[in-house]
């Protein structure tokens, strides 16, 4: 999940001197962020640790110590936000609240994240295999495409427990439609048509289970709905917020964690194959070293302060998580991707109250992709994997070959 891009009646320039004269400092715009993310992190971080973002009307917090601060004190930042644009689209939700609500919300389908999926590796291998089979004339094949996003689709629609309603491949088009229709406000426009269906077809599946036709697993986010009494108005919110959650972060995170294995050397293949804890690592590594998230979006509760620039309150500020998590005062040698790094306690999945609900699904499925690859000595990688965005990052392609 990410930040709330507001819309705004405010010309840019207008945000710009604002922000720019009551806070002197560096400006970043989105166009030089999506054109060379690390470099300019860097060296925004180096010149200016909090920056000005006049497109989100933001400031930017850079440093790994400030970040925590941004995301995880809730008495000096807070992320109720009723008006922002997720809250308007999908109405009251776990991530823009805070308190009871947010526990209420929260804990009703933590059962279902707990659960453990036990079919989930032997479906990755299967579908590993059958890739392998479908590329065997040399074609290569883009790992990304073909292989992590219809296995996050199915872990989704495991979790929610609609596995007899909804295909990988409806689950594939629902995710990115109503993501855009929650985030990307300058896109929705055009989309609109689009994302109404999509909606439609979600709440007609949901209704299936609210009113008795289907019935969902217990552990599944359907059925702790149902054991809950939740409405169906409550429910179909759940469930459109869970497919936001379950898409970008997974599909860029684990399209990653694939290049980073598919790249890796032999020798490095062969110890992810035997070492849990180093394939632990690894997973960790690449979402450090490439973090799939930009930002998570706070707004000041109080006046207070970060690197010594004074935050007023009510001023709208973004942890930058790339920036985070190779900030040199917190990761040696952090612009560098370390195998056996070991420390697995970067920001990707964020911190706090509102951290990640779906790391632990998350890197449960990383490692079964990654073992599925490295146990595999005859693919190669077909090109360098070539990194974009930087809202939503991961390659652009994975593309691997067998011959
Ligand atoms: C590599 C994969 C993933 C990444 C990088 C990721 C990233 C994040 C981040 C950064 C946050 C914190 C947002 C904030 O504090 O504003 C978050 C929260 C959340 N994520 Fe994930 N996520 C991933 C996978 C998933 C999956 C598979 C789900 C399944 C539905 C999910 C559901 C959620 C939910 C519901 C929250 C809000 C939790 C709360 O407010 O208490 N995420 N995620």
């Amino acid at each position: 999940m990410t930040a709330t891009q507001e819309r705004t009646a405010v010309p840019f320039a207008e945000i710009r001197d604002r922000l720019g004269e009551r806070y002197a400092l560096a400006q970043v715009t989105l166009a030089e962020l999506e054109a060379d993310t690390n470099a300019v992190l860097r060296r925004l971080r180096e010149e200016s640790p909090i920056a000005v973002c006049a497109e989100l009307e933001a400031l930017f917090a850079l440093r790994w110590a400030d970040v925590q601060t941004v995301v995880s004190r809730s008495e000096l930042f807070r992320s109720d936000q009723p008006d922002s644009f997720l809250t308007r689209f999908v109405g009251p939700n776990m991530l823009h609240s805070e308190g009871r609500e947010h526990q209420a919300a929260r804990s009703a389908v933590l059962p279902a994240f707990r659960a453990t999926d036990p079919g989930m590796p032997a479906e990755v291998d299967r579908r590993y295999a059958q890739l392998r089979g479908a590329h065997d004339d040399g074609t290569p094949c883009d790992l990304a495409k073909e292989f992590c996003i219809p296995l996050v689709a199915q872990a989704t629609i495991n979790l929610l427990g609609c596995e007899d309603a909804v295909t990988p491949a409806q689950m594939d088009r629902w995710g990115p439609l109503v993501s855009k229709g929650a985030f990307d406000f300058h896109e929705f426009g055009a989309a609109r048509d689009d994302v109404d269906g999509v909606r439609a077809e979600i709440s007609a599946m949901v209704a299936e289970y609210v009113d008795g036709r289907r019935r969902a697993r217990p552990d599944s986010v359907l059925g702790c709905m149902a054991k809950a009494s939740s409405s169906l108005d409550e429910t179909r919110r759940m469930v459109e917020f869970m497919i936001i959650g379950a898409d970008a972060g997974p599909r860029e995170g684990l399209s990653t964690v694939l290049a980073c294995v598919l790249t890796a050397d032999r020798e490095v293949r062969s110890r992810l194959v035997d070492s849990p804890a180093l394939r632990q690592s690894f997973v960790d590594e690449a979402l450090r070293w490439e973090s799939p998230i930009g930002g998570i979006t706070r707004e000041a509760r109080v006046d207070t302060e970060l690197s010594g620039v004074a935050i007023e309150r009510g001023t709208r500020v973004i942890g930058v998580l790339p920036s985070a998590n190779r900030d040199p005062l917190r990761w040696p040698d952090g612009d560098t991707f370390v195998p056996d790094r070991g420390d697995r306690a970067h920001l990707s999945f964020g911190a706090g109250m509102h951290g990640c609900i779906g790391a632990a699904l998350s890197r449960r499925l990383a490692d079964a992709m990654v073992l599925a690859v490295a146990s595999d000595p005859a693919v190669r990688p077909y090109a360098v994997p070539q990194y974009r965005g930087w809202w939503y990052r991961g390659p652009s392609a994975v593309l691997a070959t067998w011959t």
